[in-house]
């Protein structure tokens, strides 16, 4: 059977790992990679490839940067010749991103087989450009594989029962992986914190944050009031919005470092007091390590991290320092995310529908 995955953004890298690692225990799967390119930097791309053990690409469409528009139109006309030359039994994308939307259209119309990893997830927040690719691909899929429970009543909600299965969530299976690997190793921390002390970890990267100066500016001006050194680690649009509307983003509790390694960032959230972030796949993972983390959006896809305080939602960035400091759950955090196995299930899925 040969799947072909198309990925091109960070957090597809990581769901990438946990499906080739799957995928390399069967012999009788081929799995081809396609990376569209739309993370492109060495710190947003090659080093997770490089951490998490994975093969290069087999195909690298190099779109880049652009439009939604633009972007996703040049990923479908590239994909188009992929698919034509590779012919998979399945293709198999990831998430909410333009790749996944690109990588989904592409082959529905050359009526090869999607899965779609990552299914059923729902923000019911239409100014964000994920919904709209969710809930495209997961209408356009073949198979949908959905990571939790709640995912699947909102497929069925949707009339797409017939074509959901509950894998548990692809990402848990690397997390917990990666949090045993780094276990005793050393912080990889911007300048200026005390590994050994208290401090926080933040991402801010939506354009729903970033892309209204006044939001960003008031954002970055809470984390800075924070009272524990703050390790903000920046992403490329976050860094180019900023210095768009004048805005430093370090100072008071800011400590400014480039986005890092997968491994260095579990290994700095497992050992924070607080998360601070509007990143699908860090909400998880604090929960998943048991750090408290803080949401700096109106509504989130993983609503189970919000049971027992484990998460906040931060609708004004005026509420940051409580959430940042409010004592530590003391609740228990329940396998909503699945037991570590998702990926195989996953695969087999496939397997067995090729
Ligand atoms: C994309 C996904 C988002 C995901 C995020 C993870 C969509 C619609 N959004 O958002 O769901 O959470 O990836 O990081 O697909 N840039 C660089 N170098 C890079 C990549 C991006 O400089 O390697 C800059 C460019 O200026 C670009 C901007 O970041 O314009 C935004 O990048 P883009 O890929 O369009 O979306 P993300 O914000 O990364």
């Amino acid at each position: 059977m040969k799947i072909l995955s198309v990925v091109g953004a960070r957090p597809q890298f990581v769901k990438l790992a946990a499906i080739t690692d799957a995928a390399a225990q069967r012999d009788d799967v081929e799995h081809i990679i396609v990376h569209t390119g739309q993370h492109y930097d060495a710190a947003m791309s090659d080093v997770f490839f490089a951490d998490l053990r994975i093969p290069a690409p087999d195909v690298n469409l190099a779109i880049g940067s652009s439009s939604h528009g633009r972007q996703t139109g040049a990923m479908l006309a590239g994909m188009d010749e992929v698919l034509e030359e590779h012919q998979p039994d399945w293709t198999l994308v990831y998430g909410d991103t333009n790749s996944t939307l690109a990588g989904t259209l592409s082959a529905v119309k050359m009526h090869l087989k999607v899965a779609h990893l990552e299914a059923g997830l729902r923000s019911f927040n239409r100014r964000m450009p994920e919904e709209h690719n969710r809930v495209i691909t997961d209408h356009a899929a073949d198979l949908l594989l959905a990571p939790t429970e709640v995912a699947r009543r909102h497929l069925a909600a949707e009339g797409l029962a017939d074509r959901t299965l509950v894998t548990g969530d692809v990402m848990t299976d690397v997390c917990l992986r990666v949090a045993a690997s780094v276990e005793g190793t050393a912080l990889a921390l911007p300048e200026g914190i005390d590994p050994f002390g208290e401090f926080a970890v933040a991402t801010i990267h939506r354009a729903d944050n970033t892309d209204d100066p006044d939001k960003l500016r008031a954002i970055i001006d809470a984390l800075k009031a924070l009272e524990i050194p703050l390790a903000l680690f920046a992403h490329p649009r976050l860094v180019a919005k900023a210095k768009d509307a004048g805005i430093d983003l370090a100072g008071g509790a800011v400590h400014v470092g480039a986005p890092i390694a997968y491994p260095d960032l579990v290994n700095a959230v497992r050992n924070a007091s607080a998360v601070v972030t509007d990143s699908g796949g860090l909400q998880k993972e604090s929960y998943l390590l048991g750090t408290p983390c803080s949401t700096v959006r109106t509504e989130t896809e993983w609503v189970e991290t919000l049971e027992n305080d484990w998460n906040q939602l931060i609708l004004d960035p005026a509420d940051l320092t409580a959430s940042v400091t409010r004592p530590r759950p003391t609740a228990d955090r329940p396998a909503h995310y699945g037991d570590g196995r998702a990926s195989q299930r996953s695969i087999d899925a496939l397997r067995d529908r090729a």
